[in-house]
């Protein structure tokens, strides 16, 4: 609706407007504005009144409809208490509306988990969840890294705030390794036994990196942890050899890297032979023949020491890379970010 008198103009704009932030929008019926043209009208002069009055009293019939259409709309739509969606006692025609299940999928991430465990569990690994908040002790200490070394800065690592009774802040652990204490600890029995300690360790972290196509904050990762008397690094590179033949279905050649991490020693990289085109040279592999996938190393006598075992008696292997980076190469997928995007048109391709 247009105004001719300017002042009433400017008011009907800015009632309109603030009309949406408010809450409760009968408010507005009460603005000083309004008010205000009111009260104008007894001091204009006598031949301005009608069309003046006329103008203001049609604003007021305007906010009002506007009013009521808006209790209108609120009204049609009925709450739906999510956090109980419905009594099972109550017949399923009388039931809210709930989202057909079919809607649903298993995440690409997580339905490529479940087939590598399955893998591990057959060679004899047990698995252990990591967790979403840890320790300054975890995520360096036990792993080896003094204070104040250099390498604790690699991992771009957030922190809070709050600190734990050591004045340390907590962190977001930015690798899987922070649970090589814990599960060394909880299985090191298993070695007076004469048993072995064999752990996959898969989980969520998170890195304070720039993003771009090839880096998230929140991904995932897959630790191997495996101990036992007169282990050496040939069964580390058997384990992992047996493990991506068995993923991918094919013979695969593997090579390893010297490499740095304070927690190994000695540490590689590991890369195998592209599957995709068996080292011709492909998108996948940039054309080198070879992809290398993640860390690894014969765990350092520290480390197993912090854990209460003698690294005299036993030795062992660990690893740990990227679950998305495994994903991203079988499935040709552009952009890590996809996966933690909540893109249905992305997430449907894995239905
Ligand atoms: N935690 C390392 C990282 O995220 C990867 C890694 C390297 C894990 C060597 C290991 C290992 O267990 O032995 O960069």
């Amino acid at each position: 609706m247009s105004y001719q008198n300017p002042r009433i103009a400017e008011v009907a704009t800015a009632l309109q407007n603030r009309l949406g932030t408010l809450e409760t929008k009968s408010d507005i019926l009460k603005a000083v504005e309004l008010k205000a043209l009111f009260d104008e009208l007894k001091t204009l002069p006598s031949g301005q009144r009608a069309a003046y009055g006329k103008e203001v009293n049609a604003l007021r019939a305007e906010l009002e409809a506007l009013v009521a259409a808006g209790q209108a709309q609120t009204e049609a739509l009925p709450p739906i208490d999510i956090t109980a969606p419905f009594d099972i006692n109550v017949p399923a025609d009388k039931r809210p509306a709930l989202l057909p299940s079919e809607n649903g999928s298993k995440h690409p991430l997580m339905a490529e988990l479940e087939h590598v465990l399955d893998i591990f569990y057959r060679m004899g690994f047990t698995a252990v969840e990591s967790r979403e908040i840890d320790d300054d002790y975890h995520m360096f200490g036990a792993l080896n890294f003094p204070e104040g070394h250099p390498a604790r800065d690699d991992y771009d690592t957030f922190m809070t705030v709050e600190t734990d009774h050591n004045g340390k802040q907590f962190i977001a652990p930015a690798h899987t390794s922070t649970m090589q204490n814990r599960v060394l600890r909880k299985y090191k029995d298993n070695l007076e036994q004469g048993q072995s300690i064999a752990v996959v360790i898969p989980g969520r972290v998170f890195r304070n990196e720039d993003l771009d196509p090839r880096h998230e904050h929140t991904f995932y990762q897959l630790e191997g942890v495996y101990v036992g008397k007169g282990i050496h690094a040939g069964n580390l590179i058997a384990t992992l050899k047996v493990f991506l033949q068995e993923y991918y279905q094919k013979d695969l050649e593997v090579k390893t890297q010297p490499f740095y991490f304070p927690f190994t020693e000695p540490s590689f990289e590991f890369a195998l032979s592209c599957p995709f085109c068996d080292k011709k040279g492909c998108n996948v592999c940039s054309y080198s023949g070879w992809i290398e996938l993640l860390g690894c190393g014969m765990i350092h006598p520290n480390v197993l020491r912090e854990a209460g075992i003698n690294p005299e008696e036993y030795t062992g292997f660990a690893w740990g890379g990227g679950i998305d980076r495994l994903v991203i190469i079988k499935n040709s997928i552009e952009d890590i970010r996809y996966f933690e995007s909540g893109k249905l048109d992305f997430l449907r391709q894995f239905a």
